[in-house]
């Protein structure tokens, strides 16, 4: 055997001349196709084609998995579009040499083998994934690019058309079975057989399997555009082109160029090239940088949580032990209601059967799901979660009844959505145990947990709810206990400066779509009425005594006549079975110019207030708050990130001009004069 030794890759040619390339990129748990890795592999591959082995396995020696895509880092890096083509183009012509290696070439897969890395499997003649860990896919798409490294056109000759264009459209990822059913892969193979039958593979190379017949039919470039008509159609409705073109140039580039194979790698090229330097995709793979900091603030390895004791089984508590159960843990459920307890059982079974499928998982995450009336759990719980009603009364009799019966330990962590900490540390005998752990509605779906951090809470404290938080698989924000913490303070003047326009005679529907067009998940009316009125008007009540919001007469009107919105049928909107009824605009209606800025630079004032008093920690900590705890617009990066590139200047003096025209609400914090956001 011999070997040869890289920076990033190992080289070993065994017995049979088979050439075994181990990656394994230093100081990193995971493997990705840095500039280093890609420009050792062009001298690999360069060599091989010169002294051509028997076979070629690629393969990672990283227990994450084979390769979990290019190196994000870079993406940012790029100086010019051109200086982005000159690099891509580099790595197609490897991509290109390997593919035209004459012996057969494989990649061995484990773990994640996502864009890049798949690119790089793709161009191999076969690929054999290990069944159990295996995670395929090509999820550019979510970064605002695509496949760059040739991906687009090889998934597409090895899965067909519609396979590889639902992969590369929805990014999402597959698992092995699935690969191997789509084409994706050739075989899913158990661990233990992965290097035999890898070994085979490329011993007695089998027939590449060819698609379907009818495939060929969809290469005819008069059916294509028909097609084309129809997934531009699917894809409108859920990204407007002009804030998220990457879907779209994936269809321009399999419409216009799937018969001609060069000139598709080419344009290939020259399109992701395009959408990597625009701000689109530069934003994008900021959030996605805010998610990775995010999980990084759980660095606390000597945390250890075994048991969770939730109490309040109501929307919000009931929510959070089902989740806390399905992501591992033992969690026991107490309410004063044992029909509430029962209500929360059947919840989570339907949760369950269809986030697990498998009767096995399903009755193994119930088995962790105790209800217990009494609160038995609370003499071994770690961590317990109050999610009672929202009184400061009813909470603290609570603490002072709970405590005695606590491990010295444990923690408890209150879900409250305004309530500042400092009133309830009172109840206790150890105030520094307390924590907020401020979850969003609905809790399966909203990604965001705000860690509230009183002037009492331990270090220890702190750190348990962020390991909790990041191990149940969301996404923890320290802040400070503030009125409205964070995403509730930002996103109640955006919600109240809706209501005033509404109650100035604006459509409803307009008001939405002027912000659903800024590239909102949802317009603030429908926002209000799905959260419930109730609840919005709490909470606007709760902050109006510290920021200048105006509770709206018509919402407390609503309220009081049980109007709530979405769960009672009537709100600002009707709702039919569940289901919006959008009323007609009358068609000579025109909107004012400046309600855009009405409703956005509301938000954008009070997150420069939130940044300015430190609310959380850092502008990216701020903007990641908005974009995972309200969906606002991913692909601007951020209220903040959107004055940067707006232009600080012209952003306050377009608050000025709202303040001389619409009054003190819209006047600038103090932090424009004193923070330059950069
Ligand atoms: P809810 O009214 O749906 O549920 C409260 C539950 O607590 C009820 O089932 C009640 O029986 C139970 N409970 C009350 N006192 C109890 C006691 N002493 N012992 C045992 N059980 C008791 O309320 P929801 O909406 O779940 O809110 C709970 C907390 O979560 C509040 O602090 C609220 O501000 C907060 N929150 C609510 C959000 C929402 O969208 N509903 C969002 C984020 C936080």
């Amino acid at each position: 055997m011999t070997k040869k030794k890289y920076k990033n890759w190992n080289i070993e040619r065994d017995e049979d001349d088979i050439a075994w390339l181990h990656l394994d990129v230093p100081k990193s748990s995971a493997n990705t196709l840095n500039e280093q890795v890609i420009k050792e592999l062009d001298a690999i591959v360069k060599d091989l084609m010169s002294d051509t082995p028997t076979g070629v396995i690629i393969l990672s020696d990283k227990e994450s998995g084979f390769i979990a895509g290019a190196d994000i880092n870079e993406f940012t890096t790029f100086e010019s579009e051109q200086a982005a083509l000159e690099n891509i183009q580099y790595a197609h012509s490897i991509f290109n040499n390997i593919e035209n290696l004459s012996c057969p070439t494989l990649a061995l897969i484990h773990g994640f083998c996502l864009g890049g890395g798949m690119e790089l499997a793709l161009a191999c003649r076969y690929r054999i994934a290990e069944e159990d860990s295996s995670r395929l896919g090509l999820p550019e798409v979510k970064l605002g690019i695509h496949p760059g490294f040739g991906g687009t056109i090889r998934s597409i000759e090895r899965m067909g058309s519609f396979a590889a264009l639902d992969l590369m459209l929805t990014g999402r990822t597959l698992k092995a079975r699935q690969a191997q059913k789509a084409g994706l892969i050739n075989y899913s193979v158990p661990k233990r057989h992965l290097i035999k039958a890898a070994k085979q593979t490329v011993l007695t190379p089998p027939k590449v399997p060819g698609l379907p017949w009818w495939e060929s039919i969809i290469n005819f470039s008069f059916i294509r555009p028909l097609i084309a008509k129809i997934l531009i159609k699917k894809v409108s409705a859920r990204a407007v082109r002009s804030q998220y073109p990457a879907p779209y140039a994936i269809i321009n580039l399999w419409v216009k160029y799937l018969s001609n194979r060069k000139r598709m790698l080419e344009e290939e090229a020259k399109s992701i090239a395009h959408l990597l330097v625009g701000e689109t995709a530069q934003n994008l793979i900021r959030v996605f940088k805010l998610t990775d900091q995010l999980k990084g603030l759980a660095k606390d390895k000597s945390v250890s949580i075994n048991h969770i004791h939730v109490i309040g089984g109501g929307v919000m508590g009931g929510d959070i032990a089902i989740w806390c159960a399905l992501q591992g843990y033992n969690v026991t459920l107490q309410d004063q209601r044992h029909e509430t307890l029962a209500g929360v059982i059947e919840r989570a079974v339907k949760l369950y059967k269809r986030i697990l499928k498998q009767k096995r998982l399903v009755n193994s995450a119930l088995d962790r799901l105790i209800p217990d009336f009494n609160g038995n759990g609370l003499v071994t719980a770690d961590v317990v979660i109050e999610a009672v009603f929202e009184d400061a009364g009813v909470k603290c009799s609570l603490y002072k009844e709970i405590e005695p019966k606590l491990k010295r330990t444990a923690i408890i962590a209150t879900n409250t959505s305004s309530i500042p900490l400092e009133q309830l540390t009172g109840a206790l005998k150890k105030p520094d145990r307390l924590v907020g752990l401020h979850f969003f509605n609905p809790v399966a779906k909203m990604p965001l947990v705000e860690i509230v951090v009183g002037e009492k809470t331990s270090k220890k404290a702190q750190q348990i709810a962020v390991t909790l938080t990041k191990k149940i698989r969301k996404l923890p924000l320290p802040v400070t206990s503030t009125p409205g913490f964070l995403v509730n303070r930002i996103l109640m003047p955006y919600l109240t400066e809706a209501v005033t326009l509404f109650e100035e005679g604006v459509p409803v529907t307009v008001i939405d779509k002027i912000a659903k067009n800024f590239g909102m998940p949802m317009g603030p009316i429908e926002l209000a009425d799905t959260v419930g009125l109730d609840i919005c008007l709490h909470v606007a009540e709760n902050l109006a005594e510290s920021m200048p919001i105006d509770v709206s007469e018509h919402l407390r009107r609503l309220v009081d006549e049980k109007n709530l919105g979405k769960k009672t049928g009537q709100g600002f909107y009707k709702f039919k079975k569940g289901k919006l009824v959008k009323p007609a605009i009358k068609t000579n209606y025109t909107a004012e110019a400046d309600i855009e800025d009405r409703l956005i630079l509301r938000l954008i004032n009070e997150a420069m207030a939130c940044l300015r008093e430190s609310v959380a920690d850092s502008k990216d900590l701020v903007d990641a708050g908005i974009i995972f705890g309200t969906g606002f617009a991913p692909f601007r990066g951020g209220p903040l990130q959107y004055v940067k590139e707006r232009g600080q200047e012209q952003v306050l003096m377009a608050l000025v001009k709202l303040e001389e025209l619409h009054g003190p609400r819209f006047k600038p914090d103090d932090g424009w004069k004193t923070i330059v956001i950069e």
